[in-house]
């Protein structure tokens, strides 16, 4: 049973790490799946931040005793899941491409909330070295979410993502 905001800050932690952790293993996936190498490498560069993620993470619970046993994130899960379901319904190029930026930005999305939370929850306790990780993270999520759509709109989706399949 939650009964204190401490308890659930350590719990939306425990969360989070989850959700890195699974997200560290599927990154190499999406920058192997990409067409497009401006894609390619902006997943690669976003699997080196996600180390520092897990680190950040490791920090902060270790400062307050945190385990990680058994704790998986159902919803990072559902979403790589997808991510794994669409990559399997489609071929190497345009559409893939738009498959990969649809799961980018909804997993970071995902996170960008995980990380305004728990901050917001760490400054609300006292936490003010946890909050300054923790929002180090937030910017790093918010700027691999607009280099995404970036990619998108200024390139793969400009140009017609249906009227390149078609031509292939
Ligand atoms: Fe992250
Ligand atoms: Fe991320």
């Amino acid at each position: 049973m939650i009964t204190t905001l401490d308890q659930l800050y350590f719990e939306q932690i425990r969360d989070l790490y989850s959700a890195e952790t699974q997200l560290l293993a599927m990154l190499p996936q999406m920058a192997a799946h990409s067409t497009c190498p401006e894609l390619r490498n902006a997943f690669k560069d976003h699997l080196q931040e996600t180390h520092d993620h897990c680190a950040r993470l490791g920090y902060i619970s270790d400062r307050h005793g945190i385990s990680h046993q058994a704790v998986s994130c159902e919803a990072m899960r559902g979403l790589l899941l997808e991510t794994k379901k669409h990559l399997a319904e489609t071929v190497p190029g345009d559409v893939r491409d738009a498959v990969l930026i649809a799961s980018g930005n909804r997993i970071e999305h995902y996170e960008i909330a995980g990380y305004g939370v728990a901050k917001a929850f760490a400054n609300c306790l006292g936490y003010g070295d946890d909050a300054d990780l923790l929002d180090q993270t937030l910017q790093e999520e918010g700027d691999a979410d607009a280099t995404i759509t970036k990619i998108a709109t200024g390139g793969i989706f400009r140009s017609g993502v249906n009227e390149m399949a078609s031509h292939t």
